[in-house]
């Protein structure tokens, strides 16, 4: 069985990667990507796809047997028409299934809702192929905060909308494991699964944060509108808009969800200290 991921060399897609070459062997896996001299590291076959190539994929996916579709990262409306560049190629490859990276989120509440929007048209698009597919929606990646560990420090503290709110973080590498099980058994054929962790607030989350790092970090809400200002002074209009939109997401208890990761990996997920040692001692 041949198994190909899109934007391999990222890092979701490298995390699957690595996880595919133990359980199936790398002569199975192809890295699919953009910039081909950028894939090296993977250690598999790479071949070229750029998401706006409708003919990359034609190529990319020839003799493939199923494919991870990674969601892109462009404007929430391109998104659309470059996921079904890859749907159609596989259609036309003769490809038996296709496994798509979704997001959890709420369609309409915040500035963060385009992308979930986008992301749930691709779903419907996704079933709609004829082909066998299995769909995963990740939670919020809990590594871009522990990324951000040093700022927090020097502020000594974590400092956002969320208020009380509860969010149910993911993590790259739990993710890997999970879609590698998806992908390569059919009892996750015509599913959609929330793969996260347990719902904590970010008072539970610097908690965890002090534990690991031993550090005093405090947690302090502030109000959506003083967020909104501070990142969009910081990261631009854009960007700021969005990551206040998930912050304002966990607020309303859009994050708050169950999850389906243990029914897709066959494991339960790592507990929330287990994640943070993780990423600190990798
Ligand atoms: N759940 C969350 O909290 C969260 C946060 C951020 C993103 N996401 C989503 O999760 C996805 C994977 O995240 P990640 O951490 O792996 O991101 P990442 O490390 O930034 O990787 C993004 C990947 O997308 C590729 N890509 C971008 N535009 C492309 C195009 N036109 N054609 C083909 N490949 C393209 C990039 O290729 P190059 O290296 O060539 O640029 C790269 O391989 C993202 O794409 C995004 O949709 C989720």
């Amino acid at each position: 069985m041949k198994i190909a991921v899109t934007a391999a060399n990222g890092q979701l897609g490298s995390s699957v990667v690595n996880e595919l070459k133990k359980q199936i062997g790398k002569n199975n896996v192809i890295g699919i990507v953009r910039s081909p001299e950028k894939a090296t590291h993977l250690g598999v076959e790479v071949r070229k796809g750029d998401y706006n190539n409708p003919n990359d994929f034609n190529t990319a996916l020839s003799g493939i047997d199923r494919v991870l579709l990674i969601s892109g990262m462009d404007d929430p409306q391109k998104r659309i028409q470059q996921h079904r560049n890859v749907i159609e190629a596989a259609k036309k490859n003769g490809v038996k299934k296709i496994v798509y990276t979704s997001i959890v989120g709420d369609e309409e509440k915040n500035a963060f809702s385009p992308v979930v929007q986008s992301n749930r048209l691709t779903e419907e698009d996704v079933k709609n192929s004829g082909l066998d597919w299995s769909i995963g929606r990740n939670g919020i990646y809990i590594e871009p905060d522990l990324e951000y560990i040093d700022t927090y420090i020097k502020e000594g503290e974590i400092r956002n909308c969320a208020g009380d709110g509860k969010c149910a973080y993911t993590s790259r590498v739990e993710l890997g494991y999970a879609y590698t099980k998806m992908l390569i058994q059919d009892i996750h054929n015509n599913s959609t699964y929330n793969l996260v962790g347990d719902p904590i607030s970010q008072k539970e989350l610097v908690e965890l944060i002090n534990q690991v790092y031993n550090t005093q970090l405090l947690y302090n809400p502030i109000s959506v509108d003083d967020y909104a200002k501070e990142r969009k002074l910081e990261l631009g209009e854009f960007i700021g808009a969005v990551i206040t939109g998930i912050y304002k997401g966990i607020n309303d208890g859009v994050y708050n969800i169950h999850s389906d990761y243990e029914k897709a990996a066959g494991r339960p997920f790592k507990s929330t200290i287990e994640m943070i040692k993780s990423f600190k001692y990798k």
